[in-house]
């Protein structure tokens, strides 16, 4: 589905309701170019979950860990690395949570991850001008919440695959052709 994101405010809103809706274990792939809104939108993903440390890109970190939360948020930036980099990497283990509490895993510049979780939520993000950005939200072998079905009709839902029931406020994404 996709959701017109008039603002700044809107992005991280999207991503307030990721945060208050997800489940431990979800991973969330970020694409888009530099600027697009990634890290404002895992800001948003933060604040869902209830952490106020500050959520900064970790650009030059590779990784950054939040543990206050409802959930532990594991943010990652692949910006720096080649695909042969993020292989070596043991990415799975976050998502697996072998190793690590189970939590969110948002990863910014996931077009460079050679491999993919049985199952994620793929981010687009897209500009429109400066202020306007465009999300193009996918679930492979997961379900949107209904909350952010119900997000994306209320700002203004510019894909024919979703269908929105006024009376109950419910929302239904129609698998793509
Ligand atoms: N609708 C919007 N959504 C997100 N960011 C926006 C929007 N409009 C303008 N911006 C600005 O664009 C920049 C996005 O930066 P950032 O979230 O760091 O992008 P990325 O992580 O994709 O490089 C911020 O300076 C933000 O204020
Ligand atoms: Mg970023």
């Amino acid at each position: 589905m996709k959701i017109f994101l008039a603002d700044t405010t809107a992005t991280r809103k999207l991503g307030i309701t990721l945060g208050q809706s997800l489940d431990a274990g979800n991973v969330i792939l970020l694409e888009g170019d530099l600027g697009a809104g990634k890290t404002t939108l895992v800001q948003g993903i933060g604040e869902g979950l209830g952490i106020s440390d500050p959520i900064v890109s970790p650009t030059f970190t590779l990784i950054n860990e939040y543990t206050e939360g409802r959930l532990p948020l594991y943010h990652l930036d692949l910006y720096r690395l080649e695909s042969n980099e993020v292989a070596a990497l043991s990415l799975e283990t976050y998502w697996e949570g072998v190793e690590v509490i189970p939590g969110i895993v948002a990863i910014e510049w996931a077009e460079r991850i050679p491999y993919k979780p049985d199952s994620y939520l793929s981010v687009r993000l897209t500009y429109g001008d400066e202020r306007t950005r465009q999300a193009e939200i996918t679930p492979y072998n997961c379900v949107i919440s209904e909350e952010i079905g119900v997000l994306s009709a209320f700002y203004e839902c510019v894909s024919p695959n979703i269908v929105f029931d006024a009376k109950d406020s419910s929302c239904k994404c129609l698998p793509d052709e």
